[in-house]
């Protein structure tokens, strides 16, 4: 099978060549905002069973592309299934979110956690992987991903979401070693899962780093943006003549976006709290930008979610680098025929700014 899909528009994108258009996908495509999605996930029986399953993970993965014309496919997994797999026992409370049957409560949790086999733990996620590259058959590109160790740290020491991470902030001003520990043993296994992905097929890697966001600048650096470096930095992106490109997503980064540009990284994705037109700035377009319409803007009319589309597609500008996406995840609230405007918008508006 050749690397470069038919559609490669995403992967030229990442890479700031010239494009016809901006290529669009969208954070949590597949997800419960598609009638389709709830009945795959009711038939499957709790999220985990989903993930967990390659056959029904690769449909739900397909859906939206059925749905919408979008340039990319992105696996269907979550974040969480890391930690799982370093032995805390993922599961998830319905109608409220994650929880760990081990969270990390203590310094000697911390030394006893297993820098797990990834083969042997998430080999369910490589199998969905070539699944879906085989159903794919070569029209876009699969974008794998990973939570940042950081965000992943946030769950498994709070042991659920979180508002104020009060636990892991303590930690970081009581014993900083004991984090550094944690969140070198999450980055260790993070490397060979995403390498793992790569060498099952997938074209893109993101990082999403949710909650870095809420440090400060100097914790963020220290405690989020190290340990994505050393991610960045170990990642097998070269596949023969040409890279996997990664992006790297910290919600809410606004300034901190030059730290991030700074990486080695190839894009960087954009929430809608910073312009386009500011990130391109503090970038010194070093890098790709992906974003960043405010994934509310789904709830207003066609027309509304239109000009939504102008705006952001103008603060980008003209010239290569810009993926359209939201700012962040689509939400189950969201009519699928708004997302469909939006995805149209993108198609018709963008084409001007790559004359
Ligand atoms: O984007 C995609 O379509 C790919 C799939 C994907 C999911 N989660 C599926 C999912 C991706 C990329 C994620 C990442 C993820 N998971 C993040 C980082 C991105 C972000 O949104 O900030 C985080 C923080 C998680 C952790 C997580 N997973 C939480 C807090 C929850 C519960 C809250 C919620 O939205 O329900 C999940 C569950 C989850 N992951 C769902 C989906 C589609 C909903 C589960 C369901 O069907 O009930």
């Amino acid at each position: 099978m050749t690397d470069v899909p038919t559609n490669d528009l995403l992967l030229r994108a990442l890479m700031r060549q010239p494009v016809p258009r901006t290529p669009v996908w969208i954070m949590r495509q597949a997800g419960r905002y598609l009638p389709e999605y709830r009945a795959v996930r009711e038939k499957a029986g709790d999220f985990m069973s989903l993930c967990g399953n390659p056959e029904l993970a690769c449909e739900v993965t397909l859906q939206p592309l059925r749905r919408f014309r979008l340039d990319a496919a992105i696996l269907f997994s979550d974040i969480l299934t890391v930690p799982d797999a370093m032995g805390l026992g993922l599961y998830f409370e319905p109608g409220e979110g994650p929880r760990f049957e081990h969270p990390v409560k203590t310094v000697s949790g911390i030394r006893k956690l297993i820098v797990p086999d990834v083969n042997e733990f998430l080999g369910y996620v490589f199998d969905a992987v070539s699944l879906i590259r085989r159903e794919l058959n070569g029209e876009v590109p699969l974008i794998g991903f990973a939570g940042s160790p950081w965000t992943v740290g946030t769950y498994m020491v709070e042991g659920r979401s979180s508002r104020d991470f009060s636990t892991i902030r303590g930690l970081a001003a009581e014993n900083p070693a004991a984090l550094d520990t944690l969140l070198g043993k999450v980055a260790a296994t993070t490397i060979d899962y995403l390498n793992a992905q790569i060498e099952a097929g997938v074209q893109a890697i993101m990082i999403f780093d949710t909650w870095g966001g809420a440090l400060g600048p100097e914790d963020y650096r220290r405690f989020s943006l190290a340990y994505m470096q050393v991610i960045v930095d170990n990642l097998d992106t070269n596949k023969g003549d040409h890279r996997i490109p990664v992006i790297l997503f910290t919600k809410a980064a606004g300034e901190l976006l030059s730290d991030m540009a700074e990486t080695g990284c190839d894009a960087l994705g954009v929430d809608w709290t910073t312009t386009l037109t500011d990130a391109r700035r503090l970038t010194g377009d070093k890098v790709a930008l992906q974003g960043n319409l405010d994934p509310a803007m789904l709830r207003e009319s066609p027309e509304v979610i239109r000009n939504g589309v102008a705006k952001v597609l103008e603060s980008y500008g003209n010239g290569p680098g810009h993926v359209f996406n939201l700012g962040h995840g689509i939400t189950p609230d969201i009519d699928p025929d708004h997302l469909g405007a939006c995805i149209e918008a993108v198609h018709a508006l963008s084409p001007q700014y790559h004359e």
